[in-house]
């Protein structure tokens, strides 16, 4: 393949991300200087397959960039190839099955170590060798990544960070979870539903782009973090994406789907629920219905014909106005199981999401609680799906706030296959205007001890299907990119989709390191930039918590669009997110003592603790429980003095993060800290607005002073 990979600043610094160190365009700062390794000049790849051709591709472009030197390729089993094998020094890549030097340069115990997507990668210094063997070509090419992101840091390893040199000479890595997707939730007319980083890399004006090197770009970028799943349209299917499975746009999809395919991603699509209607002329979409059921075998026939590996349909159904089986008085397992004997034939899943509830509640009638929604839908469905039927589960019950609990659909259904589901997009974090690292909230989540098997059973066991010893299981999450320059609108976003991948990877990746990693490997090895830089992403969720909705509460945003403050703005809506407050006290009673019986939906131990005032956490509180202003919390702080001191601190934090970045000035690309510097900007004027609304609002309703008498209006 004669194409370059790196489209040398095509769209502007950062174009390249966190794979910058192919780019040159950063100076590594702060970075040693390698010798090239003897194995660094010589490749031998000798297996025939699209996914190790890209491998073989990184490797080249990677090694040439990191020292300065093009290695030779050997790419064929010849005489040549083992001679050269037998004595000279270089990197084997491949699989075991697929290169037999491979299979030996590996211990049994080595071998059977990984599997599927998993790799080894071994170095022997005395004859300059290194390995890179997998059972599977997208395992090595996820170790090809892995050793050029070592190499890059191991660049910045003189650092007290980094007291193990040469991390990459003996590696054993296995994905923790076997589905690690990305939803895009962009429209064919061009548009992303909560998308914040231009238009859609995909579509432009009801037709698929023709730009398909940005796709790959993207599939690149993904892959380096270990994704292997994407869905490529919006879970809102409208009218023209419902056309996605026929002959109108099956040529389309299938030229995006090999553009993944090359990056060993599998594409899937969101599917209409009421397809066989909308397009396929039935009157019906009932599952039951042997005509509906014939046409969906029959579509996705024709799917399978032009994508021999599409990975399966994506399905919002009974969701926000969105067609599902409950109008014909079915229920999800019958929706879902209906697909599902669709796609078995050819391997393929159904996702089906778990976002189900009443959105078009009376604001009046207290009884009902949008969090119960998912479980009360679903849990009683155990055991009922298709082994090839997922339930995606959002990470909370409501959606997707700053904070709120964990969803206890997790560790409720032990006979089903889930997935768990991320939202990168900031749609109520910030826009891409505020900065929010996200990782730290979704570790929260990971670390979440459901209790369903006693003690020890974390979200992230259910998520990774070892709790249950599910056959499918995974992450999913919204993604947060466009067409951008940098992809991400403020270029820190990054941050998340590097963060999610690696998480989805291995989920026992600390925020800290994580964060670490993406620094080094964007913005170069300067300890004062990866010092500032990390410090700021890592502050800067218990920042934004502290300037909007307080106390678990949620909400309190602009309706429709979700950005900026509007205590009030669903108050009186029928979306069912209320946050209650009066002139005495504020939250949500979930208890089953005297509210909505939420907290029964955990098992005990987090039920007790949820249900109890005095046990519930501090920033859980609202959600739980409504509670006078005077309640006094754990911290020792009363709820409203609680309120007014989170927000005049998050203000000040969001005008320290602003000054924090301008310290880089000269330090990182101009133009990116030109974007960087106005949004930082724009968000503490925007941190502003929200303290004195809400602090505002609430010595209103209160009448309570500020103990500290700052200014309230
Ligand atoms: C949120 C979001 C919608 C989206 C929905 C979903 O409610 O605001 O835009 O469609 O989630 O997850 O389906």
């Amino acid at each position: 393949m004669n194409r370059s990979i790196v489209q040398q600043n095509l769209a502007g610094p950062l174009y390249d991300a966190w794979l910058g160190y192919l780019s040159g365009a950063y100076s590594r700062k702060g970075a040693t200087s390698q010798a090239v390794p003897a194995w660094a000049k010589r490749i031998y790849a000798i297996e025939k397959h699209e996914v190790i051709s890209t491998a073989l591709e990184e490797l080249t472009q990677g090694l040439e960039r990191l020292f300065g030197e093009k290695p030779i390729t050997v790419l064929s089993g010849t005489d040549l190839a083992d001679k050269q094998a037998s004595h000279d020094p270089g990197i084997w890549i491949g699989t075991w099955a697929g290169n037999s030097l491979l299979a030996e340069a590996f211990s049994e115990s080595e071998r059977t170590a990984v599997h599927g997507e998993g790799f080894v990668i071994r170095e022997d210094e005395e004859l300059g060798r290194l390995f890179i063997g997998a059972e599977t070509p997208q395992g090595v090419l996820y170790g090809t990544f892995h050793l050029l992101r070592e190499l890059v840091l191991a660049q910045g390893s003189s650092s007290e960070a980094d007291t193990s040199p040469n991390k990459w000479s003996h590696v054993i890595e296995q994905p923790r979870n076997a589905l690690r997707m990305i939803n895009q939730w962009d429209n064919v007319d061009g548009s992303i539903e909560r998308g914040y980083a231009g238009r859609s890399i995909f579509y432009e004006n009801g037709e698929f782009t023709q730009d398909i090197v940005r796709i790959r770009d993207y599939a690149r970028l993904l892959a380096s973090t270990g994704i292997n799943a994407i869905s490529i349209n919006n879970v809102n299917v409208h009218q023209r994406e419902t056309l996605f499975l026929t002959e109108r746009f099956l040529s389309d999809v299938a030229r995006v789907a090999s553009a993944f395919r090359a990056y060993g991603i599998r594409l899937y699509l969101s599917a209409n629920y009421a397809s066989p209607m909308e397009i396929g002329g039935l009157l019906t979409a009932d599952p039951l219905d042997e005509q509906v059921r014939e046409w969906w075998n029959i579509q996705t026939a024709k799917v399978y014909a032009a994508i021999p590996d599409f990975g399966g349909y994506l399905i919002k159904a009974d969701s926000e106005n969105r067609p599902g089986p409950f109008t014909y008085n079915r229920d999800h397992a019958d929706g879902a199981n209906m697909l599902a004997e669709a796609l078995r034939p050819f391997g393929g899943l159904v996702i089906w999401r778990c976002f189900v509830y009443n959105c078009k509640q009376d604001w009046r009638d207290r009884s009902t609680d949008r969090a119960r929604a998912a479980y009360d839908h679903f849990k009683p469905l155990d055991g009922r799906f298709a082994d090839n039927v997922i339930l995606q589960i959002k990470n909370g019950p409501m959606d997707f706030q700053v904070r709120e609990a964990v969803s206890p659909l997790f560790g409720a259904m032990e006979k089903t296959n889930q997935v768990l589901e991320f939202q990168i997009t900031q749609e109520y974090t910030g826009q891409q205007r505020h900065l929010c690292y996200l990782i730290p909230q979704w570790k929260e989540v990971l670390d979440f001890d459901t209790y369903a098997k006693g003690q020890g059973s974390e979200v992230k066991c259910i998520a990774d299907g070892s709790l249950y010893n599910r056959p499918h299981s995974g992450f999913a999450a919204v993604s947060n990119i466009g067409a951008d320059t940098c992809w991400t609108g403020h270029p820190l976003a990054q941050a998340n989709l590097y963060g999610y991948g690696r998480l989805a990877w291995n989920p026992e990746l600390s925020s800290e390191e994580i964060a670490d990693e993406w620094v080094r490997l964007t913005f170069g090895h300067d300890e004062e930039v990866v010092r500032l830089i990390s410090g700021m992403l890592l502050d800067s969720l218990d920042i934004y918590e502290n300037y909007t909705a307080p106390l678990g509460v949620g909400w309190m945003v602009n309706p429709d669009h979700h950005y900026g403050p509007n205590v009030d703005g669903y108050e009186y809506s029928k979306w069912g997110t209320y946050h209650f407050a009066d002139c005495k006290g504020i939250g949500v009673d979930r208890t089953v003592q005297s509210g909505t019986g939420y907290t029964s939906q955990y098992h005990k131990e987090n039920a007790e603790r949820y249900e109890n005032v005095t046990t519930c956490p501090d920033e859980l509180l609202l959600f739980f429980h409504h509670v006078p202003y005077t309640h006094v919390l754990h911290s020792g702080k009363t709820v409203i003095q609680h309120i007014y001191d989170t927000h005049f601190k998050g203000a000040e934090q969001a005008q320290a993060l602003a000054e924090t970045w301008r310290k880089l000035e000269g330090k990182v690309d101009p133009e990116i800290f030109e974007t960087v510097a106005l949004r930082q900007d724009n968000q503490a004027e925007h941190a502003k607005e929200w303290r004195d609304m809400i602090n505002t609002y609430f010595y209103r309703k209160s009448g309570i002073e500020d103990e500290q008498g700052r200014t309230i209006y």
